[in-house]
């Protein structure tokens, strides 16, 4: 127990990825072309565990709790059409892994209110959904919950868009400081304060404050300046050595540091043009039935100034054009820019190849999503495995969790 570099509970090699999503219910192309496309991609290179984050539904829907069991089936189910692979990947839910509600607990012990007030998303959501009461203690509580689904898998990648960056960051800090708290290693400890204790009384303060603002509020200037101090003291060598350890980490990694893996957002606008949000009503299904898909985009908005036929439009301010740079290669395209600016195809023509492309990639989905939808049994059995997978690695840092906390069952 004398090195001082910090230990691992993980193998490096085994980069595990986690990420959640709340259950809306049945998803649509936006999240495909964003989320859903990534996992997919993950789940062939890393060891992945993705879950349904219903107690978040709770933390801003709890007078609503009825519609969460649906919307869940209905969440899995489109990510098994848009091709998650429960022989892959780990597919579970959060409530079903009591575990996370434990160090949710514990955690909070220790998490000053200042880092969950502070989190961008908390006074804007309370502001912006005026017609619910969110000034709850669940919802301050979200990011801490959400830092619990993270930590306990040990996750190395999170891959989640950039709205989510403070609360992987605040994941960070969090494991950070359960850290500093309880991975101390009591040999270090030890023989550290007894050096300090030879220190003078004012400069024995000034360290300690200084090692402080290092550990708890990771200013790493302030190790720097203690460093210093111990170099300039009169104490012995190996005195000095113990103080260098001390600060140098001396702990264990209990818990480890989450990185983001941002996912890019989505090429895919909606249909007006804005963000795809089912709110908005401006969203396609990913298993959205083949005549609604067809009505759906010939219904869409095109460039304002072509009112008629013999007008010509400019692509640039037309929602459309954004489909075709989704789905449309080059020759279409090319088409697409020619027909339009001369007035030489009309919008309807235009729309036809974005129809077409949309059906051909919803083939696939919607026929992996079929023996699901004949036979929900299905789903309930891929999660009722997926979540004693997950249990058996959340027990598992739970273990760990405990005994650095002393708590000894
Ligand atoms: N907060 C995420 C969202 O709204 C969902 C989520 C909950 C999550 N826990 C997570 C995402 C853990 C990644 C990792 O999209
Ligand atoms: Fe939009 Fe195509 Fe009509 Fe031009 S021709 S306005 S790009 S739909």
């Amino acid at each position: 127990m004398t090195s001082t570099a910090s230990v691992s509970t993980v193998p490096p090699s085994d980069d595990r990825v986690l990420s959640g999503m709340r259950p809306t219910g049945a998803l649509h192309l936006g999240h495909y072309h964003g989320a859903l496309k990534n996992w997919v991609q993950l789940q062939n290179t890393h060891r992945c565990f993705f879950f349904v984050a219903d107690w978040h539904a709770l933390t801003t829907h709890y007078e609503t709790p009825e519609t969460i069991a649906s919307h869940t089936t209905e969440m899995v189910i489109d990510w098994l059409a848009a091709g998650v692979d429960p022989a892959k990947a780990t597919l579970f839910v959060q409530s079903r892994v009591l575990e996370h509600a434990e160090l949710f607990l514990l955690l909070g012990m220790g998490t000053p209110l200042s880092w969950l007030e502070r989190v961008p998303t908390y006074k804007d959501q309370i502001a912006n959904l005026k017609d619910k009461d969110l000034t709850t203690y669940g919802f301050l509580g979200y990011p801490l919950l959400q830092a619990a689904d993270i930590l306990i898998y040990l996750a190395r990648y999170v891959p989640v868009g950039a709205d989510q960056i403070p609360h992987i960051e605040m994941s960070r800090e969090i494991a950070r400081r359960f850290n500093n708290l309880y991975g101390k290693d009591p040999q270090i400890e030890a023989q550290a304060r007894a050096a300090a204790a030879k220190l003078p009384e004012d400069v024995r303060q000034q360290y300690h404050a200084l090692r402080r603002a290092a550990d708890q509020e990771g200013l790493t200037e302030k190790r720097d300046e203690a460093r210093q101090l111990i170099a300039a003291s009169k104490l012995s060598r190996a005195e000095k050595d113990a103080l260098r350890a001390q600060l140098g980490g001396g702990r264990r990694q209990i818990l480890r540091e989450p990185e983001v893996l941002l996912t890019p957002e989505s090429k895919l606008p909606g249909l007006d043009g804005r963000k795809m949000s089912k709110s908005y009503g401006n969203a396609i299904a990913i298993r959205e039935e083949r005549a609604s898909v067809e009505h759906k985009v010939r219904r869409m908005p095109t460039d304002p100034a072509r009112v008629k036929r013999t007008d010509p439009g400019n692509p640039e301010r037309c929602p459309v054009w954004q489909f075709h740079l989704a789905y449309s290669d080059a020759p279409t395209r090319e088409w697409v820019q020619r027909g339009c600016t001369t007035a030489g195809i009309g919008c309807l023509e235009c729309k036809q190849p974005v129809i077409d492309a949309i059906l051909r990639e919803q083939q696939p989905m919607l026929e992996r999503a079929q023996p699901y939808l004949d036979n929900p049994r299905l789903v309930r059995d891929i999660l009722a495995d997926g979540c004693d997978k997950a249990r058996a690695v959340a027990q598992q840092t739970m273990q760990t969790v405990r005994d650095a906390m002393g708590l000894k069952g």
